[in-house]
């Protein structure tokens, strides 16, 4: 029989990799904690009409991407493709509009979508990302980008290896006219375009800009900020002239109008040239209009999303080291020596509970030689190696291995595990 595999666009994470993914998400955490966010868990997956109303009928994510399923009940839902949606139900549902308006909630997660995996792009995949309630300022959209920069710096990527494109899509107000002047546009080019972009053109005609078809060749297109009203372009002229202050390394985005219709005003997007297609790491917006169009009062929000998976990518062609635990193998062989590993292994194990650098301990299988045990030791990626051998015992010593310089002494039992931290302490972290 074959070999099962995890269905396409999905993947296993472990070793390295994991250890990165788990580094992005506890720096990012930390960050959010520093400007004032509190974590929030959603479901994986919600009533499908949320995402239909939060993210928008003829957006490619609702029409061709999401997950979609029956429940027992006969209850349509979907795996959330994004994190915005359940945030805003979130904070309706427990009435923060009303107890604190004003609100900040960060998550961490994966998200589903259906789309054609590539290099960066997969169908699980894992977003960080918060979201900023009730504030409906310049300085709160400016704000979310320096955490993002500061995110993407706690994480460890060099300065310079990200740039932020910014843009303002308008509001309610000022959104008609340029919608009218996109659709003035793209009509006598109607035939050459695809036929989701043929009907997007009649009912939302910037979802056309976003198509991965039609979209790039559309460089002549009108652009939002030559339509914004007197209050939207001051609002993107001082968000700006914040940006500039803080020293962000941004760049005007004048073709950026993002793949999701709940966004108002500023959009934004961070990428790493050299990734490929997929150079995205993270995005976002303000969106002042969703916590009403969801049945909740007015409120402004702005926020973004980091996709972990991509960061990851970023931080690996940068050559960014990380580190695993320092792992240290206890072997044993000859009578009454499966006794002495076995504390040994348990100390070792305390002593590393209160150190800053993780530390790892496994204990060979009592009865196995001696050439099996530093094979699974090897196997599993050890440097040290302390032998309990049956002559060394009766001495009340042990053997201290170093496995990748090949050299060993003997320590006495007492100071083992001191002697294996003390070694630790002087190596340089890797
Ligand atoms: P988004 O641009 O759809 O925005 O996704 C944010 C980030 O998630 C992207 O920049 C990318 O790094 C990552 N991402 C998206 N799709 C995939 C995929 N198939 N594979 C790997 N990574 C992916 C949102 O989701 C909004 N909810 C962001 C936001 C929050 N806006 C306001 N608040």
């Amino acid at each position: 029989m074959s070999r099962p595999a995890a269905p396409r666009g999905t993947r296993d994470l472990f070793g390295d990799e994991v250890r990165l993914f788990r580094r992005i998400e506890e720096r990012a955490a930390d960050c959010f904690r520093l400007y004032g966010y509190e974590e929030l868990r959603t479901p994986v997956f919600e009533n499908v009409d949320l995402f239909r109303r939060a993210v928008g009928d003829t957006t490619d994510i609702v029409e061709k991407e999401m997950y979609v399923f029956e429940d027992r009940g006969g209850r349509p839902l979907a795996l959330r493709p994004e994190g915005t949606a359940g945030v805003v139900r979130a904070y309706l549902e427990h009435a923060w509009d009303q107890s604190a308006p004003v609100k900040k909630l960060f998550y961490s997660g994966p998200m589903f979508r259906a789309e054609r995996p590539q290099a960066g792009r997969y169908r699980e995949f894992r977003q960080t990302g918060g979201e900023f309630f009730g504030n409906a300022s310049p300085e709160a959209d400016a704000e979310t980008l320096l955490l993002m920069r500061d995110i993407l710096a706690a994480a460890g990527l060099p300065k310079g290896a990200a740039t932020f494109g910014v843009n303002s899509l308008g509001c309610a107000e000022c959104r008609p006219a340029f919608r009218d002047a996109l659709r003035a546009y793209l009509e006598p080019k109607k035939a050459g375009l695809c036929e989701n972009c043929q009907r997007r053109l009649v009912v939302n005609p910037l979802r056309v800009l976003d198509c991965k078809g039609d979209g790039p060749a559309l460089a002549d297109a009108p652009v939002t900020t030559d339509h914004l009203c007197a209050d939207c372009r001051a609002h993107h002229g001082r968000v700006l002239e914040l940006l500039r202050a803080a020293g962000l390394p941004f760049a005007p985005a004048p073709r950026l109008v993002r793949g999701l219709d709940y966004y108002t005003r500023t959009v934004f997007e961070v990428t790493a040239p050299g990734l490929g297609a997929q150079d995205a790491l993270g995005a976002g917006g303000r969106y002042d209009g969703l916590v009403k169009a969801l049945g909740g009062p007015d409120t402004p929000a702005v926020g973004f999303a980091f996709g972990v998976d991509r960061v990851a990518r970023a931080l690996e062609a940068q050559n960014v080291p990380v580190s695993g635990p320092r792992r240290v193998f206890i072997a044993q062989t000859g009578a009454g020596t499966a006794d002495a590993a076995f504390r040994l292994a348990d100390e070792l194990r305390g002593e590393g509970l209160w150190e800053a650098a993780p530390l790892a301990v496994e204990v060979g299988a009592p009865g196995k030689s001696l050439k099996s045990q530093f094979r699974a030791a090897d196997g599993w990626g050890a440097a040290w190696v302390l032998l309990v051998g049956e002559d060394e015992l009766k001495k009340q010593t042990v053997i201290l291995k170093d496995l990748r310089a090949g050299a060993q002494r003997e320590v006495p039992l007492a100071r083992a595990a001191a002697a294996v931290l003390e070694t630790i302490a002087a190596e340089k972290p890797s």
